[in-house]
């Protein structure tokens, strides 16, 4: 059973003004039996929080095996969730957004909008989905099906 966190990207969904539906979207696409979602949380496209979010739940005693946040991929100035991934990660996985890339460019031409990093500090996985609804449930099936192999080599 891998541990999962789930962060939500959006100024506008941390002031309570626009309701988050993109998180449990994610919850309900993963296999109960292969993942347990222990936090989620609705943050504001702060580089700093987002970092301090994504460190605490890596560095805790009990890590989280993965993390899926989703929103603030695009080229609007305060998306800057892939900047704060990357700061804080060890090792890049950059296999990962090319699969989601290469899978949406499928379904349509603006896949290659979004600027969805993904990495590896410790032991946990960050992966940076859309914020779409829609863009969360393509990016995150083309994925799944080699993420529990991923993830058990981090264990
Ligand atoms: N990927 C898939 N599979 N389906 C989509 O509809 N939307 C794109 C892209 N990736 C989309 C997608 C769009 S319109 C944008 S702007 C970027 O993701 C970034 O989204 P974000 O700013 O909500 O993170």
């Amino acid at each position: 059973m891998f541990t999962v966190a789930i962060l939500t990207l959006s100024d506008k969904g941390s002031r309570g003004e626009r309701e988050d539906k993109s998180g449990p979207v994610i919850a309900e696409m993963l296999d109960a039996d292969l993942y347990e979602v222990v936090h989620t949380a609705i943050l504001p496209d702060e580089k700093h929080i987002i970092e301090s979010n994504l460190k605490a739940l890596c560095d805790a005693i009990d890590p989280v095996n993965l993390i899926l946040t989703t929103g603030g991929t695009g080229f609007s100035p305060r998306d800057v969730t892939p900047e704060a991934t990357t700061s804080v990660c060890d090792r890049l996985t950059p296999g990962i957004p090319e699969a989601m890339r290469y899978e949406s460019l499928k379904i349509t031409p603006k896949a290659m909008l979004s600027r969805s990093a993904a990495g590896i500090r410790g032991r946990t996985l960050i992966i940076n989905l859309p914020g779409s609804p829609k863009a969360v449930r393509e990016n995150l099936a083309a994925i799944l099906p080699a993420l529990d192999h991923g993830l058990e080599m981090l264990l």
